[in-house]
């Protein structure tokens, strides 16, 4: 199936589950509007079809994939209404429509992204005492651990921390690392976790995911310079607005562009031991770069 074709697929098979796994309830004013808001605003699902994609390697079963790979994309929903809020990033546009806060108001927005957290681990722990595994606690554990300090949030407060300060190169890569990597790493461990996949080929996807998250985050410095805001769905030039130190104020766009490509390279190196197998992932990993949106 040609590459463009199996993401679209994988994408409606992921708002499909979404759809069921947060509901709406009118019984609390607000909060589920303000979470299925963000939550089908768009987006490109990223990290939930790349856990189906690390599930397919594996040949593992993908209907209990899909479950955790939603609750990855309500987190990053979360992160994302967080994210654009005025003591943050202060963003007004997210993924062609304004944002959560700006609907609904900071207090609505704040909560929004808790509840879509607390959802996220709700629906896997229903799973785990539905079906107790350890392949389902281990998963949890790796979705844990890749949202909080030592992930998204340790990210993101690395971020806060050195607007306006100069950073150094270990600790920016860190950050990206952290901010963004972390939940693209953890979306392809839990995919090989849940597929009985071997330690070994635990550990290489998920040093595959280091890079290509990594370069994910190289490419949003990118883009955020030399994108198109109609097709970003977001506003440009924010970065540098905001003094934020990211790769471009660190190496400038060509600098950037090369590292982004080469970090590609190497992690297409760690897909060669799986053939036509790890195809989507390869063809994936080149969108990542190559991406206007
Ligand atoms: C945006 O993520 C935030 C970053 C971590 C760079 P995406 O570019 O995956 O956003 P959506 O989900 O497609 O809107
Ligand atoms: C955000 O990074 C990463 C998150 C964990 C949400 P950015 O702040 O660069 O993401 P955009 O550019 O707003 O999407
Ligand atoms: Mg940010
Ligand atoms: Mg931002
Ligand atoms: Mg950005």
């Amino acid at each position: 199936m040609d590459f463009n074709r199996y993401m679209a697929e994988k994408k409606r098979l992921v708002e499909l589950k979404l759809t069921s796994l947060v509901p709406e309830d009118n019984k609390i004013p607000v909060i589920t509007e303000a979470m299925r808001y963000s939550l089908f605003a768009g987006g490109k699902r990223l990290r939930p079809i790349l856990a189906l994609m690390s599930c397919e390697l594996f040949g593992g079963p993908e209907e209990e994939v899909l479950p955790f790979a939603c609750c990855i994309e309500m987190i990053h929903a979360y992160s994302l209404i967080h994210d654009d809020l005025p003591v943050m990033d202060n963003d007004d546009l997210r993924r062609g429509k304004p944002t959560n806060h700006r609907v609904f108001g900071e207090g609505f927005a704040v909560l929004a992204g808790d509840a879509l957290l607390n959802q996220a681990f709700e629906t896997i722990i229903g799973i785990i005492i539905n079906k107790p595994s350890h392949e389902y606690i281990r998963a949890a554990n790796i979705i844990c651990k890749s949202a909080g300090i030592s992930g998204m949030i340790g990210g993101q407060c690395i971020d806060l921390y050195y607007e306006k300060k100069s950073i150094d190169v270990d600790t920016l890569k860190n950050m990206h690392a952290k901010k963004t990597g972390a939940l693209i790493t953890a979306s392809l461990a839990v995919g090989a976790v849940l597929s009985g996949a071997e330690e070994g080929d635990i550990i290489n996807i998920m040093e595959f995911g280091e890079l290509i998250g990594l370069a994910f985050q190289v490419a949003d410095d990118i883009l955020d310079v030399s994108g198109s805001e109609n097709k970003l769905g977001k506003k440009i030039n924010k970065d540098a607005e905001f003094n934020k130190s990211n790769f471009i104020s660190f190496y400038g766009l060509e600098k950037s562009e090369e590292i982004a490509k080469e970090l590609v390279d190497e992690a297409k190196l760690k897909l060669e031991g799986y053939g036509s197998r790890g195809r989507y992932l390869c063809e994936l990993s080149d969108y990542i770069i190559t991406r206007d949106e």
